[in-house]
Formats: structure tokens, C-alpha cells, sequence
């Protein structure tokens, strides 16, 4: 059932430079929802960096099924704290030029269907479709890059922080909104999302990767079966969820003391 493999993984961003992440071995199936926690410098967006293929391993590699990952790939959809959005593009433009990479064969007037189509399920105003990201809220510009990725239906998405700016509510919508999208995919997109929440991570994951100080490695892991997922309205009252939560912080704690020693 492995989809992904990362076997040995070392990295460093200079030849003989500081490694930032050491010896990451792992294997994910495909349709796992999985949300990376550690501290600030660790490493998360590195290793999503790698995942993207927008940088090598210095040490092991990354494998899709039998294929090992050697650059980007529109298989592979990133969602990044920036949003990702060209400011001199309106949202709709922003979208279908993703799409008409994504799907050349297919006309304009189709690419603009699933692209209105896909702001609507976001949420969002048609009218969206004409406005610079400028004028867009930064809950809006957000929504318009998980339009943007989604639409573009990458079996394996990547996202950094996506809600790390954005307030406590608009926060709680777009975590229910990614996992109504990921839900509702046949097959299931395998997700790679980078979180320093934990209550966020114990929402939306099936499995949490705990990385530690650099040079990283996974120093935790827990799996949250589908079936026994929280939700917003149980997840502070869950006892099973509660242990889980409370032996995440203190392993991440522990290892935040390690280093300060
Ligand atoms: N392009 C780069 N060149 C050299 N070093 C880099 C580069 N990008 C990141 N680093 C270094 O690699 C380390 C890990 O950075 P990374 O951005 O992966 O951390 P992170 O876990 O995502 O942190 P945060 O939670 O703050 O986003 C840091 O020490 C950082 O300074
Ligand atoms: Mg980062």
C-alpha cells in the first residue's frame, strides 16, 4: 500500500554545509492525510521543498511508487503561505493559467467552468474571478490559491502553513473546507500539510510527523484512524484525543529542552 517513500533522506542547502535534515525514513499511503509539526527552522518547509522537487536530496530520495522524484511536477500541487498568487493577475487569471498547464488539451470556455466552478466551491463570489489579488482579503487570496490547487487536481498536494496568517475563524473554516475537499476526491489526494498547531494537525490528520531541532529527523509519530478523527465539537473532550494531544506537546517540549541544555 506505500505510495510514497522517503528513505535516508539527508539534506543540506550548501555542498558540506550544515545538514538540515538527517536520516528521514518514512512511507506514506496514498490518500493519507498527513500534517508535519516542529519547531520554527526545523526544516518543514525543506522537506516540502524536496516533496515539490524543487530541491535534491544531498543523501537518500523520495519515491512515488517506483518513480524517484528528480523536479517539480504539476502531479505535485503547492500551497504556500504566500499564497502563490501573480499580483499583476486577477484570481481568475491566476487559476486558469495553472489549468491550462494542467490541462492543455481542454478549451478555454471548459478551463474557465472548472475555474468558477472551483472559486464557488471555495466558497467565493464569481466576481472574485475579475478582481487583482490586491483587492482580495488575505482569507480570500487563501481560498483562491486552495481553488487554484484543488481545481488542478494533483494526486499529491503540498501545503506550508497555509492558514498561519489568517484569524481563529476564518482559520476554523478552511481547515473544514480542506478536509470537505480531500474528503470528497475518488481517489483520495495525499496531502502533505505543514502546521505549527497542534490542535490544527489532530483536526485534519490521519497521521503527525513530529520533526525535531535541526538537523531533523521524525522524532514522533501518531496515527489518527479515520474512523476515530475529532471534530471541532468533541476535540477538547475526547479522552483519547486528549492523551494523544498531551503526549505531542511534551515530546515536542522534551525535545525544545534537549537543545536549550
Ligand atoms: N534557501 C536557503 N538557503 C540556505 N539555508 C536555508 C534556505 N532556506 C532555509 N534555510 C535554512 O534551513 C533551515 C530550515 O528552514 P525551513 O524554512 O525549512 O524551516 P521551517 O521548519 O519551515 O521553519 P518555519 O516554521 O519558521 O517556517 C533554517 O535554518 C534556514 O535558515
Ligand atoms: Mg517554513
Amino acid at each position: 500500500m506505500k505510495y510514497i517513500t522517503i528513505s535516508n533522506l539527508s539534506f543540506s542547502y550548501e555542498e558540506g554545509g550544515r545538514l538540515i535534515l538527517k536520516d528521514i525514513n518514512t512511507e506514506v499511503k496514498a490518500g493519507e492525510f498527513i500534517c508535519i509539526l516542529g519547531q520554527s527552522g526545523c526544516g518543514k518547509s525543506t522537506l516540502l521543498r524536496l516533496l515539490a522537487g524543487l530541491e535534491k536530496p544531498t543523501e537518500g530520495e523520495i519515491r512515488i511508487g517506483e518513480q524517484k522524484i528528480e523536479g517539480a511536477s504539476l502531479e505535485r500541487g503547492v500551497v504556500f503561505q504566500d499564497y502563490g498568487l501573480f499580483p499583476w493577475m486577477t484570481a481568475g487569471e491566476n487559476i486558469m493559467l495553472a489549468l491550462k498547464q494542467r490541462f492543455p488539451e481542454r478549451s478555454k470556455q471548459e478551463l474557465k467552468d472548472i475555474a468558477l466552478n472551483m472559486l464557488k466551491e471555495v466558497g467565493l463570489k464569481e466576481t472574485v474571478y475579475k478582481m487583482l489579488p490586491k483587492e482580495l482579503s488575505g482569507g480570500m487570496k487563501q481560498r483562491c490559491a486552495i481553488a487554484q490547487a484543488f481545481s488542478m487536481n494533483p494526486p499529491i498536494l503540498l501545503m506550508d502553513e497555509p492558514f498561519g496568517a489568517l484569524d481563529a475563524v476564518t482559520r476554523a473554516r478552511l481547515q473544514d473546507l480542506i478536509l470537505k475537499l480531500w474528503a470528497q476526491d475518488n481517489p483520495k489526494k495525499t496531502v502533505f500539510f505543514v502546521t505549527h498547531d497542534v490542535d490544527e494537525a489532530m483536526l485534519l490528520a490521519n497521521r503527525i510527523l513530529v520533526l525535531g531541532q535541526s538537523p531533523s529527523n521524525i522524532i514522533y509519530e501518531c496515527v489518527i484512524p479515520e474512523d476515530r478523527r475529532p471534530t471541532r465539537e468533541n476535540q477538547f473532550e475526547n479522552l483519547e484525543m486528549l492523551k494523544m494531544r498531551t503526549e505531542l506537546i511534551r515530546q515536542i517540549n522534551r525535545d525544545v529542552a534537549k537543545h536549550i541544555e
